[in-house]
């Protein structure tokens, strides 16, 4: 084990959730309208779902916005969700701040615009300090990528592999694991997300597309985690 599993029961509200926001182009596509639409609809759920974690005391949500694989999307829609991106950070990040929120962002960001990186380091400079709520943004980001960046960190600093020294050298080693999943537009797979962190996360996977993901299916997922019973490998207490 390469951390102390937390006692049973948990508590009712998860310390960190992340979600994996998909469905926007079909949520755009039912509409007749270009994938962009979605994206743009998209990003107004992600600022719902940071208010709703702050109303409902989660200390970390982590949001995969960019997978490494999504750059292999058409060139137009890379640079358009590179645009949202920017226009999104230059409209929120005040608000953000001001609402005690940390961001800090999780990924490869070499072929990112030099505009959007200046961006992420100034929203991550102005948010240091903040404690209400980390808001962790995955863009750029690939499980596998995480996990080999540590490995060959142990290896040029001579240390053994052990479960114990990845988790050290992870990307964000101090914040605690997903306690919640929740990916939406119904597909039941990771897509590269989070792979080690994710061990022993319960994982919920909805129909609903991000785009309509609000604060009632929110609550929701909430009251599913309560319901959870986590064991850790163990028996349940009283067995
Ligand atoms: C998720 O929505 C957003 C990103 C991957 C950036 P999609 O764009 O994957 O939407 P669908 O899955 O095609 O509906
Ligand atoms: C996962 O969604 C990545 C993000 C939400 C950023 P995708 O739509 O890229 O996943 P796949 O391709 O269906 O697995
Ligand atoms: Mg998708």
């Amino acid at each position: 084990m390469t951390r102390d599993p937390p006692s049973i029961p948990q508590p009712a509200v998860p310390r960190h959730v992340a979600v994996i926001m998909d469905g926007n182009g079909r949520w755009a596509k039912q509409r007749n309208r270009p994938r962009a639409f979605g994206h743009r609809a998209g990003v107004g759920s992600a600022r719902r779902i940071v208010r709703a974690c702050h109303q409902h005391g989660v200390e970390v949500l982590t949001l995969f916005a960019f997978s490494q694989e999504n750059w292999q999307r058409p060139p137009t829609e890379v640079s358009l969700l590179m645009q949202l991106f920017i226009r999104t950070l230059t409209r929120e990040v005040a608000n953000l701040h001001n609402n005690g929120v940390r961001i800090r962002f999780i990924g490869d960001h070499r072929d990112f615009p030099a505009s959007l990186r200046q961006l992420m380091a100034n929203a991550e400079a102005t948010t240091f300090g903040n404690t209400d709520l980390t808001l962790v943004v995955a863009a750029g980001y690939g499980g596998q990528w995480d996990i080999a960046r540590a490995a060959s960190s142990l290896c040029a600093e001579g240390l053994p592999i052990t479960p114990e020294n990845i988790e050290s050298r992870l990307i964000l080693p101090e914040l605690p694991h997903p306690d919640l999943l929740i990916r939406t537009g119904g597909e039941k797979r990771l897509s590269n997300f989070l792979m080690w962190q994710l061990a022993y996360t319960e994982l919920l996977f909805v129909d609903t597309l991000w785009p309509d993901f609000g604060e009632a299916e929110f609550a929701q997922a909430l009251h599913w985690y309560g319901g959870r019973q986590r064991r850790f490998g163990r028996v349940p207490e009283g067995v």
